[in-house]
């Protein structure tokens, strides 16, 4: 099927995609600093699959590092997906350059070894951020981009990086994924998010009150102009989305250029609905009190993915109560994560 180097594979959303992407007969090399995974997520990977994967440790902004790992692949690498990269808005206003340093030299390095040694398919994660506050939702890909945090802006920044390197070398195929909110984990509960600390993210946050790690959630404002009034948001089952980019790389075998896409559902829930879900998944019910509005946060964000049902052959299949009890599961069979 061929080889394929993932950056950032051991972390939530690079583990369930090596895992689709080792289903489907792919071979992998993983490039992971593990500053925000662990080991384990990949050795939990070869067992669900019974197939074996090479995880390298280092930075991707180590260019000789990096550059071994092509010349020394054990066959041609033929494409690249690349979710290494820091992720949390808030740290990212708190630590810009830490931001800017990691997500935007870790791509221009990459892109630099790539080219070198004549591979010419990539997939970079960017996200629904990159529509600010969007004028309508659904929102579709030609709409107006901008930023509000410097998360946000590194992720917009490397879009246009990698639109002027297509623009140069028109054989460079970038597919450029803009991810809605990923949520769930594999059936399995045997992988799944991990995140370090108090979880800044919907889903987590209330899996932990679930479990008893938190006490009651936050809901970050209810005098949102939506239908009630708490912030609505299109989460997207992680394998729906692994499963995105198994098709992200067989369509940059036609070597397309530049494409972009959102993966999404097209269906925005409340944090409310998704409180209602939870409750469902868990049968028990989810404490919280309705807080201030958390600043940056936009009213409502949801995705047209009709782009990528057309030309990916991909949509989203499962639902948000699938989704709910999916990271429950997950979060019931490793209470301290991996
Ligand atoms: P994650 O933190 O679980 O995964 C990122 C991985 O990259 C981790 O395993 C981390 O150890 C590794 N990493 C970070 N910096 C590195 C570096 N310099 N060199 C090598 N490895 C490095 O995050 P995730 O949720 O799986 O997100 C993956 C990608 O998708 C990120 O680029 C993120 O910005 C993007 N994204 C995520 C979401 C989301 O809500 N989870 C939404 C939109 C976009
Ligand atoms: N929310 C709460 N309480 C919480 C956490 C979240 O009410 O404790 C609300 C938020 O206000 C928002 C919704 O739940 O209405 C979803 O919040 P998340 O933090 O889970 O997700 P965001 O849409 O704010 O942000 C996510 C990623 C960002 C990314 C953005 C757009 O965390 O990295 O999607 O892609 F930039």
């Amino acid at each position: 099927m061929g080889h394929i180097l993932v950056t950032g594979g051991a972390g939530y959303i690079g583990s369930h995609t090596c895992l689709e992407l080792l289903e489907q007969g792919y071979e992998i090399t993983v490039v992971d600093n593990l500053s925000n995974a662990k080991r384990e997520s990949l050795r939990r990977v070869e067992r669900l699959t019974g197939r074996h994967l090479k995880l390298v440790v280092h930075d991707v902004r180590d260019r000789q590092a990096l550059d071994a790992v092509f010349a020394r692949a054990s066959t041609p690498i033929e494409a690249v997906i690349h979710f290494a990269g820091l992720k949390a808005v808030g740290e990212s206003v708190e630590k810009p350059l830490l931001y800017y340093h990691t997500n935007i030299v870790s791509t221009l390095v990459l892109v630099e070894v790539m080219l070198d040694h004549g591979v010419n398919r990539l997939i970079f994660s960017s996200s629904c951020t990159v529509y600010g506050d969007p004028a309508s939702v659904p929102v579709t890909e030609d709409f107006p981009c901008s930023c509000t945090n410097p998360y946000g802006c590194t992720k917009l920044t490397i879009e246009q990086i990698l639109k002027d390197v297509n623009r140069a070398r028109p054989d460079f195929n970038v597919a450029l994924l803009r991810y809605f909110n990923p949520v769930g984990a594999h059936p399995s509960g045997d992988i799944g998010e991990d995140p370090n600390g108090i979880p800044n993210n919907l889903a987590p946050y209330i899996t932990q009150v679930l479990i008893g790690k938190l006490a009651e959630l936050q809901v970050h404002g209810n005098d949102y102009p939506t239908p009630d009034g708490t912030g609505v948001r299109d989460y997207i089952h992680v394998v729906d989305l692994a499963r995105g980019h198994v098709k992200a790389v067989e369509k940059l075998k036609e070597n397309p250029g530049i494409v972009i896409y959102n993966l999404g559902t097209g269906r925005g829930y409340s944090v409310l609905e998704m409180i209602r879900s939870f409750e469902r998944a868990s049968g028990k019910p989810v404490p919280f009190a309705i807080g201030p509005r958390r600043s940056g946060d936009v009213a409502a964000n949801f995705a047209d993915p009709a782009k990528a049902g057309l030309e990916l052959g991909w949509q989203a299949e499962f639902d948000l109560d699938q989704m709910c009890r999916d990271s429950w599961n997950w979060q019931l069979k490793n209470p301290d994560g991996y």
